[in-house]
């Protein structure tokens, strides 16, 4: 259910999703949400991370890399799996705690999780900077000030180093799916708040507690703009037919495991992105 609360700042609709999010690392680490995140799979010597950014990351063997928005950890560590020194960042104390854990039983040692909003980054990793800073999957609708972050990820990463941007399309995140067609459900101008009460999560959509969560749009041009004047060089853009999650069952099927495409017969739109910027020297 799509709601609006004007009277709601957008701190404290912040706060509202902090008190989700801490929920949902404990749900998607240890309950309904660790078939989705492939717990077991990782623990075994699975890898979390799509194809096309190993690919785009190239060797990340000995380099250090900051995961913003960290979640429970999961890609965090899989990038400590292959060399690179990572640090994960996340203002939920309880997915910083899934993370360490998971981080023992994938018996990774030198990861490091740290607690804090990803606006803050620098004042928390206390001017720590990175050569691979990476957002994963799902971090910018979360946030209201795109222009804050994009500052806190300037700050974080070092001269030269790459900023790597995994999201949903504008595209994509502007439709709703309505008796089986999909449908633009607002204006794309304006960096709006949507509100929605719902049940479930992303990963674990038989949960059953009520909560309303807060998201805010984005535009290419907004994320474009607030990097290239926080000091990044775009270097790369490109756009893909293929989501790792489904957000309608209904009207997408599976391209391979772990990823799905919608069905044939639908426009075909682009899904998801990757974008990679450069720091400047
Ligand atoms: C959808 S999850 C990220 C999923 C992750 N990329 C993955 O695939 O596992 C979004 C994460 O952003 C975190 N988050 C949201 N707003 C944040 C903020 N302002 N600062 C730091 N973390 C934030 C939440 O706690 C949550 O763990």
């Amino acid at each position: 259910m799509m709601n609006e609360d004007s009277s709601l700042s957008n701190e404290e609709a912040v706060a509202e999703n902090l008190d989700s999010w801490r929920l949902y690392a404990q749900v998607h680490a240890r309950g309904e949400g660790k078939e989705f995140y492939r717990i077991d799979d990782l623990v075994a010597g699975a890898c979390s991370l799509p194809p096309w950014e190993v690919e785009e990351f190239g060797d990340v063997n000995g380099k250090s890399l900051l995961h913003l928005q960290c979640h429970i950890g999961t890609d965090t560590l899989s990038w400590a799996r292959r060399g690179a020194k990572v640090t994960g960042l996340d203002f939920a104390q309880e997915a910083i705690e899934e993370a360490n854990l998971l981080a023992k039983n994938m018996g990774i040692e030198d990861a490091r999780f740290v607690c804090g909003r990803v606006e803050q980054a620098e004042e928390v990793l206390g001017g720590e900077q990175f050569e691979i800073v990476t957002t994963g999957r799902g971090a910018l609708c979360w946030l209201p000030d795109l222009d804050a972050w994009a500052r806190a990820c300037s700050a974080v990463t070092a001269p030269g180093g790459r900023l790597h941007l995994e999201e949903a399309t504008p595209s994509l995140m502007m439709l709703d799916l309505k008796e089986g067609v999909l449908t633009p459900r607002f204006d794309q101008f304006g960096h709006r708040r949507s509100s929605e009460t719902s049940t479930g999560s992303y990963a674990a959509p038989d949960y059953p507690e009520l909560r309303r969560t807060h998201c805010w749009e984005y535009r290419y041009d907004l994320i474009i703009n607030a990097l290239v004047k926080h000091g990044f060089v775009i270097e790369k853009l490109t756009e893909r037919e293929e989501l790792p999650w489904t957000p309608w069952p209904e009207v997408f099927e599976q391209s391979r495991p772990g990823f799905w495409k919608l069905k044939e017969g639908y426009p075909r739109i682009p899904l998801s992105f990757t974008l990679i910027a450069k720091k400047s020297q």
